[in-house]
């Protein structure tokens, strides 16, 4: 299966300030880590982050990157930017961004292939609503984000993509899927990834779990043979949780 990467991501939480401080602290607290680890901020924590994170095993990641290279586009933040920085992740497509920022299924493909044009790996954000769960579509769902996020992507290119499915029923709501659900959804991401490329090539993608993670369920969750890591919100944002659940990823 694909390497175990377990990332934080802190959405709109902690100032550049405290920044420094926590990703040393994470560092130190994940020091015998058999897994990646990473730490995706928002963009104004990253140069802080970055200069904590060097000479240890912790990578940096970015929540949020444009498609474009540059040019009038206020407000944005392109892939040369965050590499200039040392940046080395990105998420793309979280459903926050789906949700309040208009984000599509094209976007998130035109950022992937730009993230992977630059060398930057992107974190793919999938995952169904409640109320698509209960209509029966999840799988349909999201194997259309699936297939859009990697339309135009060769097989050298998707297995350096990680995806986190995140349901998003479970995120910030303390209601984990189980971990049969995220399993039968991972697996079947696996098997979408094999039909689009072969099936060593779906073997080696990441594909992380995402929602409400913790210290407390993580073992059962990475237990999973399809489960290769996770994508944690709330419990990224102290450092014990983080690194019980980096500890739970063997
Ligand atoms: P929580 O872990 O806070 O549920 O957030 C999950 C998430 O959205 C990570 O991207």
């Amino acid at each position: 299966m694909g390497k175990y990467i377990i990332a934080g991501n802190w959405k709109m939480n902690k100032l550049p300030s405290e920044t420094y401080d926590f990703v040393k602290s994470v560092a130190e607290a994940t020091k015998d880590a058999s897994c990646e680890v990473v730490c995706c901020t928002p963009f104004v924590c990253l140069p802080e982050a970055v200069r904590a994170a060097k000479g240890t095993h912790v990578k940096i990641g970015a929540e949020n990157l444009h498609f474009e290279d540059k040019g009038a586009f206020t407000g944005e933040v392109s892939a040369d930017m965050l590499l200039d920085l040392g940046v080395q992740y990105v998420i793309i497509g979280h459903s926050e961004r789906r949700e309040y920022f208009a984000e599509t299924d094209c976007t998130v493909n035109k950022k992937t292939k730009k993230a992977l044009e630059k060398g930057l790996i992107p974190i793919v954000c999938v995952g169904e609503s409640l109320e698509q769960r209960e209509q029966g579509v999840t799988m349909t769902l999201i194997t259309n984000q699936i297939k859009a996020a990697f339309e135009g992507i060769d097989a050298a290119g998707a297995k350096k993509v990680v995806i986190a499915y995140e349901p998003i029923w479970a995120i910030g709501t303390g209601k984990t899927a189980t971990a049969e659900q995220a399993e039968e959804v991972c697996a079947a991401i696996r098997k979408v990834l094999a039909e689009l490329y072969c099936d060593k090539c779906a073997g080696e993608i990441t594909i992380q779990y995402g929602g409400s993670m913790n210290a407390g369920n993580a073992a059962e969750l990475l237990s999973k043979g399809n489960i290769d890591g996770g994508l944690i919100g709330g419990a990224s944002l102290k450092t014990a949780d983080f690194a019980a659940i980096v500890a739970a990823a063997k």
